[in-house]
C-alpha cells in the first residue's frame, strides 16, 4: 500500500502493511460497528485469545504468560510501572537504548528515588562479547532491573540477550528485553531468551496493523505485572487483565493471524533470508561508498534487516536541526525515507531492508547523498 515512486527505506520506524491484512482489518472495523455488544462485550475475550494463540505458538509463548498491548512502549511500561523499587536501587540499560524507552527508565527512577545509569558499549563492535561483556561487568549489587535491546534502534545491532539474560539470572537480576524489532526480523523463541520480561511489536516486521504487539511475563513473575489501563480484571490473572483494558478498538489484534497467515505463506525463512542478505549487501556497499568504517563486523553476523551507516564527511559533523533539514529534502526532493540518526555525536543513516525494497533502493540513496557532500564541501 506504499506511494508509488518512492524508495521507501524505513520499515524498522512504520513499514508497509499487506493490502490483505488491511482489508481484513476493515471487515473486522466492520463486523464491531454491526454487533458492538455482542463483539467488543460478550466475546472479545474469546476473540482476542484466538487472536493471541498463533502468535504463542510462533513465539513459544503460552497464552496465559502474555498480553496484547498497543505498542512496545505500552509494554515496557506496564513492567516499569508494575515494579517496585527502594532508594539507591539501580536501573540500568545501554547507551544503544530506544530513546522513549529511556525516558520511560528515567521517570521510573525518579519515582521511587532509584538511579537510571546507561552502560556504554562503544561502537565498532566485532563480536557478541563486545556486547555482552560491558553489561555484565556491570552489573552490581544494587542493580535490579536490566533493560535491553534485542534489536538496537539507533545502531541496528542485535544484542546476545541470551547470554546477557544468563549472567543477570545468576546474580538475581531481573532483565526486560525490549523487542520492538526481534518478531519476524530474527528467529525467536521468547521464553528460550531467559527474560524476565518481553516486549515485542508485530506492527513491524510481522507487518500486523498498526497497534498491535505483545508483553510476555515468565510465569513466576506473572501476578505482579499489570497493564498501564487497570480496569474491572484487576488481580484476576496476567492474560485477562490485559485482554480488557477499558473500551477500545480490538480490530487491530482480531487482525493478528491475518497477518501472521500472509507471512507464513511467503514464508519466514525466504523472507529473513532476503531482508537479512539485502541488509548485509547494503551495508557493505554504503560504507564503502561513503568510504566510512562500519559499526559492526562486515560479515552481517551482527545485524538483521537494519544496518546504520555513519555519513560522509561533511554530512557527518551536520547539527541535529541540519539532518532533520536533509531527512525532509531526502523526502521531499528525492523520494527516498530513510531515518537519519545521530549516533554518538555523529550522524549516520539506517536501512531497513524489507521484501518490497530493491537494490536499486540503495544505489539511489548512496547517489544522491554522495552528491549532496560533494555540494556542502
Ligand atoms: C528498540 C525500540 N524499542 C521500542 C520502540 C518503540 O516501539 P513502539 O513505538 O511500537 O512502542 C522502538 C520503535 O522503533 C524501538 O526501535
Amino acid at each position: 500500500m506504499l506511494k508509488e515512486g518512492i524508495s521507501f527505506l524505513n520499515h524498522g520506524s512504520f513499514g508497509g502493511v499487506p493490502r490483505v491484512v488491511f482489508e481484513e482489518q476493515e471487515r473486522w472495523r466492520r463486523r464491531i460497528e454491526a454487533e458492538p455488544i455482542e463483539l467488543l462485550g460478550r466475546r472479545q475475550a474469546e476473540l482476542i485469545e484466538v487472536a493471541k494463540r498463533p502468535v504463542g505458538t510462533w513465539l513459544g509463548m503460552r497464552t496465559e504468560d502474555f498480553g496484547l498491548v498497543t505498542n512496545a512502549s505500552e509494554g515496557i511500561n506496564a513492567v516499569l510501572y508494575s515494579l517496585r523499587f527502594a532508594p539507591g536501587d539501580e536501573l540500568l540499560t545501554t547507551t544503544h537504548v530506544y530513546n522513549a524507552v529511556r525516558m520511560a527508565m528515567r521517570h521510573t527512577a525518579a519515582r521511587h528515588d532509584a538511579t537510571y545509569r546507561e552502560v556504554d558499549i562503544p561502537t565498532p563492535v566485532t563480536s557478541r562479547a563486545d556486547i555482552a561483556g560491558p553489561i555484565i561487568e556491570a552489573l552490581n549489587e544494587r542493580t535490579k532491573l536490566v533493560v535491553i535491546d534485542h534489536i538496537t534502534s539507533p545502531t541496528g545491532l542485535i544484542f546476545p540477550v541470551e547470554e546477557i539474560a544468563a549472567a543477570c539470572a545468576g546474580r538475581g537480576v531481573e532483565v526486560l528485553i525490549d523487542g520492538a524489532h526481534a518478531p519476524g526480523m530474527i528467529p525467536l523463541d521468547v521464553p528460550a531468551t531467559g527474560a524476565t520480561y518481553y516486549a515485542g511489536n508485530l506492527h513491524k516486521w510481522v507487518c500486523a496493523p498498526k497497534g498491535c504487539a505483545f508483553l510476555w511475563v515468565a510465569s513466576r513473575r506473572r501476578a505482579d505485572v499489570h497493564p498501564c489501563v487497570v480496569s474491572h480484571n484487576y488481580g484476576k490473572s496476567l492474560a485477562e487483565e490485559f485482554g480488557w483494558q477499558g473500551t477500545r478498538d480490538a480490530s487491530a489484534w482480531l487482525t493478528i493471524p491475518a497477518a501472521l497467515r500472509f507471512m507464513a505463506d511467503v514464508g519466514w525463512e525466504r523472507i529473513r533470508q532476503h531482508n537479512h542478505a539485502l541488509a548485509v549487501w547494503a551495508h557493505a556497499m554504503l560504507c564503502e561508498r561513503f568510504g566510512v568504517w562500519p559499526l559492526s563486523p562486515i560479515d552481517g553476523s551482527l545485524v538483521g534487516a537494519t544496518a546504520t551507516v555513519r555519513l560522509p564527511l561533511p554530512l557527518a559533523d551536520m547539527t541535529d536541526e541540519e539532518a532533520k533539514a536533509l531527512q525532509q529534502s531526502l523526502y521531499t526532493d528525492h523520494r527516498i525515507e530513510v531515518p537519519l540518526v545521530a549516533w554518538q555525536g555523529v550522524q549516520h543513516l539506517r536501512v531497513s531492508c524489507q521484501v518490497y525494497n530493491r537494490a536499486d533502493d540503495y544505489h539511489r540513496l548512496s547517489e544522491v547523498i554522495s552528491a549532496v557532500a560533494a555540494r556542502r564541501h
